[in-house]
């Protein structure tokens, strides 16, 4: 069982799939090589929480069993119709061998098709008679790339059903759209593009909030400084119909820590716009797990403007306060302050700092010798004041600006057990937590 931030029970975890509300209880899975504490050939592993707050691991859900997913089951979403949840996600098949390492695949020489499972239940998923190809790879190098096209995100739309995949043409990201009436059958529409922003798009993510269209999307190489891919937000606006999809010119990070990847969203028991994403670790925990999963995050679009906040059932779990944090639940603690300029917090060698009016974390400290990847991060300029709640777990720290205005996460190593700040601020642990249950 995982409380607050969802791990893999061992080895790896990258993107979060198939993440759906589904006869009662929240279904998570993800990206998961269970060999070993690095990526290596996909399958699906899977948790369910009743509340977004306690994760219950569940056996493997989705592994290689057909030609055109042998090396792979890769990224994808997953809907209910007639009661039954139907996952897409990308299938993928070397046409080269690596004879040293079979799960990896030398020049990037792959197929990628788009695959459904059928599951009746969401416990059982038949990997030998429930899948079938419902894209298979794309020929037209005009349209899309045979080998860099995947992560099928699928939605119910007006009038019919459609997915959004993530692809490349001539080195620039773009996404693919296509229509079913049965959720079987699918037609390719249109494309949608915007040429100055990397060179293939991962994980589309593309939903409706607060009136707003809203596009998340995982570009390859925007980035000179590892981590070379970024997900990014924005408002959109989208024709069904058509699939016609204007991206505009403004976007913002989706989160400023520049960690999290891969966001996948769908809609909570109470109909709001929930999701998770992916915090890259460059080295496994103490546990041997590598990679792990940000808070649940509601979205909101308030005066264009796109708004991160956790989500409330796990604020709430953050009700008893403590002076220290020697009396935090291993689960974590959270950190509530305003914070004027020039001031400080420390959360165990973290620092947390008001520039102006700008949030800047440095994480040094606490990053082992990770210097190929950035330590040094900022917000854009925020307006008036500023609030802070910074949500600490053992490896990662979110930092929520004006309520979800701006958030800042971090992976970290090795924190110490002290939070120093220049202001007054109030520390809040779970409320069932035992005080000897130490973080
Ligand atoms: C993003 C990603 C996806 C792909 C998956 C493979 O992190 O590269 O595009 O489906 O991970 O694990």
């Amino acid at each position: 069982m995982d409380k607050i931030h969802l791990k893999s029970p061992k080895n790896w975890i990258n993107d979060p799939n198939g993440f759906i509300y589904y006869k009662g209880k929240y279904h998570l899975f993800y990206q998961h090589f269970p060999y070993e504490p690095r990526w290596g050939t996909m399958h699906w592993g899977h948790a369910v929480s009743n509340d977004l707050v306690s994760w219950e691991h569940k056996d493997i859900a989705l592994f290689p069993s057909k030609s055109a997913d042998r090396n792979g089951c890769f990224s994808g979403s997953a809907v209910e119709y007639d009661g039954k949840m139907y996952i897409y996600y990308t299938g993928v098949r070397y046409l080269t061998e690596n004879p040293e390492d079979i799960h990896t695949c030398p020049g990037d020489n792959f197929a990628s098709s788009q695959m459904m499972l059928i599951s009746g239940d969401g416990e059982s998923f038949d990997n030998m008679n429930q899948k079938s190809t419902v894209v298979e790879p794309v020929e037209d190098p005009s349209i899309g790339c045979r080998s860099h096209t995947r992560d099928p995100k699928v939605w119910r739309g007006k009038n019919a059903w459609y997915m959004v995949v993530g692809s490349t043409s001539g080195e620039k990201g773009r996404l693919l759209f296509y229509r079913s009436a049965d959720l079987v059958n699918w037609e390719y529409v249109n494309y949608a593009l915007r040429d100055d922003l990397g060179r293939m798009w991962e994980c589309p993510d593309y939903f409706e909030v607060d009136g707003a269209q809203v596009l998340m999307v995982s570009p390859m190489g925007i980035s000179e400084r590892r981590y070379h891919d970024l997900s990014v937000c924005m408002t959109v606006d989208f024709d069904e119909e058509r699939c016609e999809m204007k991206i505009p010119d403004k976007y913002n990070m989706l989160d400023y820590g520049l960690d999290l990847y891969a966001p996948q969203s769908t809609t909570d028991a109470a109909g709001r716009r929930v999701l998770v994403a992916w915090a890259r670790m460059p080295e496994p925990d103490d546990r041997g797990r590598n990679g792990m999963f940000c808070i649940p995050r509601i979205v909101n679009v308030k005066n264009g403007h796109i708004y991160f906040s956790p989500h409330p059932d796990i604020e709430k779990q953050f009700s008893r306060r403590i002076r220290d944090i020697s009396a935090a639940d291993k689960a974590g603690y959270c950190v509530s302050l305003d914070i004027k300029d020039g001031e400080h917090v420390d959360i165990g060698g973290y620092m947390i700092e008001r520039a102006g009016q700008k949030i800047r974390a440095d994480r040094s400290k606490v990053f082992r010798n990770h210097n190929e990847i950035r330590t040094v991060f900022e917000t854009p300029e925020i307006s008036g004041n500023i609030h802070l709640d910074i949500y600490v777990d053992e490896n990662l720290i979110e930092t929520y600006i004006n309520n979800g205005e701006y958030v800042l996460s971090n992976i970290v190593y090795d924190l110490k057990k002290y939070v120093r700040a220049d202001g007054d601020c109030e520390i809040y642990t779970l409320a069932g937590g035992k005080e000897n249950e130490k973080i």
